[in-house]
């Protein structure tokens, strides 16, 4: 489970453009939920998720990953639970464009610290769970919104992680292909991962166990 305490989140602190994000945000998510970040433009939905994917820091307060205090770790272990533990699809997928979908796929089993047989197999496996297991060898370059969203979701599952965040992952796809990436998210949350996703769409936020919705950096 994730526990956030009082998570202070402060960008350039103690510059000139210093800006307070999030003024003490906390928050409990259980395992197994499936769970909507909403709020208006600058509320802070990003800053938190990327706080929650360990991909930022943040200045004060605690975050509990299970039993793991994140503040307590060292680069290495930070990385490492970022790797194992999370699943983060961006915004903008973060794709590597000129690599094949075969290949983004294999980008974290490279990184895991754990040993892992049959790692092409493993991603194909993946590749299919998002219905484009047929494209594993275009480079993204050449995909759609919605197949780039494909393989970005089919990078973020296929360590298994027991968190998936996901930021406005239907933000730029048309109504049917948006409908079908929520219900992989969906799929995923019934196979037991919890799930977290930041969206403006009020939709999108019905379909989920609960809504967390911030405004000016703090949980309404
Ligand atoms: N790197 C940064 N440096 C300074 N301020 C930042 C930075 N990133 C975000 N902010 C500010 O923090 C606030 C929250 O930003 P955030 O990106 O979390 O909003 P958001 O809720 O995700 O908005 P949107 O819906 O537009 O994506 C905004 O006022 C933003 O300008
Ligand atoms: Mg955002």
């Amino acid at each position: 489970m994730i526990k956030l305490n009082n998570i202070l989140k402060i960008y350039n602190p103690k510059k000139a453009n210093e800006f307070e994000a999030l003024h003490g945000v906390s928050a409990e998510i259980n395992d197994g939920e499936m769970v909507a970040i909403i709020g208006k433009s600058g509320a802070g939905k990003s800053t938190l998720l990327h706080i929650l994917a360990c991909i930022d820091n943040y200045q004060d307060g605690e975050y509990v990953i299970d039993d793991t205090v994140v503040k307590k770790l060292s680069e290495k272990q930070y990385a490492q639970i970022r790797n194992e533990k999370i699943g983060m699809v961006m915004q903008d997928f973060a794709l590597v464009e000129d690599f094949s979908a075969l290949e983004n796929v294999l980008i974290p089993l490279s990184f895991s610290k754990k040993k892992i047989k049959n790692k092409k197999e493993k991603a194909l496996e993946a590749l299919k769970s998002v219905g484009i297991d047929d494209l594993a060898k275009k480079p993204c370059n050449k995909l759609s919104g919605g197949q780039k969203q494909r393989v970005a979701i089919a990078r973020a599952i296929v360590n298994e992680p027991n968190f998936i965040l996901a930021d406005e992952p239907t933000g730029a796809l048309d109504t049917k292909t948006s409908a079908e990436i929520i219900q992989l998210f969906k799929e995923l949350n019934q196979q037991g991962r919890t799930v977290i996703i930041v969206t403006h769409d009020p939709n999108i936020a019905q379909q989920c166990d609960r809504i967390i919705e911030l405004s000016d950096g703090h949980i309404v």
